[in-house]
């Protein structure tokens, strides 16, 4: 759907540009300037439809395959990750499912990072290998030699996230890329952390870059969805199999939401980055903190990656910390803090913190402080930079005192 037939097309304009204006269109109804949200669940066949085919995802035909506003959401993905083509799913867990049953088959191995969010990990070591026979060998992703060495003749498949969930460890995905191609598999990138204009995958070589839309792209903690963006050769199938005959379709309100999210996100992101910053080097030097991770410090192992891979933009605006003290010491602390709340998500308008514990298969895989006491992922949100460090500030005194 080419969504302003008669402007600019946004392929030649600006981020900002595309921001607001790809995948809107006047409504050629009712004049309105914004595309309107469209909750029917099934469109107007032509008269003759024998034509039609009932599994098809490019026109209005029934939701399932492709509503108005998903069809809106679409374009306006594909034009700020740049990629030829855009699927919008459910949630980004209905994305990332959906790209692996869609390209991968039984008896075929994928090499995935070992620190990806929970339901990739889960996907890959228990779900996938006992229902489908798929196997996976888990790597520490910053290890190229590890990734390379990863690698068989089935290997189909290579998953990382830009930034991890939640160690923030980054991945080099043109490096990454490099050896995938190299053995004629895929390199999907969840790049949900470091959604455009700080990271585009795909000019780094990724094939797939997913997204969950629940978090920065719609921005404001109050929609699911997901994508998978790229060529249309690898994105057409997904809607074909994972979407029209799985179902996991984005409910037309969501797409709205999330496109009217997606307007500001060029300006979100930027206050997002410098506020990050600014509370990451804030905790790294009070000595109640035990340890920050963000890649945005010198100490990060990766910061020289990021500084690079990112072209200088910024370092995304996720860290995870701890304050010294068990995990009982880590609950209370967040229980102290009044502004920043405590729920899972991440991504939003507000700043959200969780307290990670150390239970669980996945975090033998995590770095040594995660260990000891858990951690807090902390997703710095778009409240006054000052109020925000005043709040950690006041928790940790309550804590432990001045
Ligand atoms: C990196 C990453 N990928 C995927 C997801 C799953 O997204 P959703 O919750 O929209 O299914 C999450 C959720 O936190 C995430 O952090």
């Amino acid at each position: 759907m080419n969504s302003r037939p008669d402007k600019e097309s946004p392929a030649t304009l600006s981020f900002p540009s595309r921001a607001v204006h790809a995948g809107n269109a006047v409504d050629r109804g009712s004049g309105a300037i914004r595309t309107p949200i469209v909750m029917a669940n099934s469109y107007a066949l032509p008269e003759d439809p024998s034509q039609v085919s009932w599994s098809g995802t490019d026109i209005p035909l029934y939701t399932r395959n492709s509503g108005a506003n998903q069809l809106a959401l679409q374009d306006k993905l594909a034009a700020l990750e740049e990629g030829e083509d855009a699927v919008a799913l459910a949630s980004g867990v209905a994305a990332l499912h959906a790209v692996f049953f869609t390209h991968l088959r039984s008896g075929d191995h994928i090499v995935v990072s070992d620190v990806t969010y929970e339901a990739t990990w889960r996907l890959f070591a228990e779900i996938l290998p006992a229902k489908y026979g798929i196997e996976a060998t888990f790597v520490d992703s910053s290890d190229l030699a590890a990734v390379g060495a990863a690698i068989r003749g089935n290997t189909r498949l290579v998953h990382v996230e830009a930034i991890a969930n939640p160690t923030t460890r980054v991945t080099d995905v043109a490096a990454c890329a490099r050896i995938a191609h190299a053995a004629g598999a895929l390199l999907v990138v969840d790049s949900t952390f470091t959604p455009p204009p700080l990271y585009r995958p795909l000019a780094d070589g990724a094939d797939l870059v997913v997204h969950s839309l629940t978090k920065y792209i719609n921005g404001h903690g109050d929609a699911m969805g997901g994508a998978v963006i790229g060529a249309r050769e690898l994105i057409g199938p997904i809607k074909s199999e994972a979407m029209v005959d799985v179902g996991g379709v984005i409910s037309p309100f969501n797409a709205w939401l999330i496109s009217r999210g997606a307007v500001t996100l060029p300006l979100r992101f930027t206050q997002h980055l410098t506020s990050a910053r600014r509370i990451a080097e804030f905790l790294a030097v009070d000595p109640r903190v035990a340890f920050v991770e963000y890649p945005g410090l010198s100490s990060h192992p990766q910061h020289e990656l990021a500084a690079r891979q990112f072209g200088g933009r910024g370092f995304g605006a996720m860290m995870a910390f701890s304050v010294n003290g068990d995990p009982a010491t880590q609950n209370r602390f967040v229980a102290n803090l009044r502004l920043i709340t405590s729920a899972v998500s991440l991504g939003h308008d507000e700043s959200l913190i969780v307290h990670v514990g150390t239970e669980g298969p996945r975090v033998a895989a995590y770095p040594e402080p995660f260990r000891k006491w858990g951690h807090l992922r902390f997703s710095v949100g778009l409240e006054d930079p000052d109020d925000l460090v005043a709040d950690l500030a006041a928790a940790l005194d309550a804590t432990f005192g001045r």
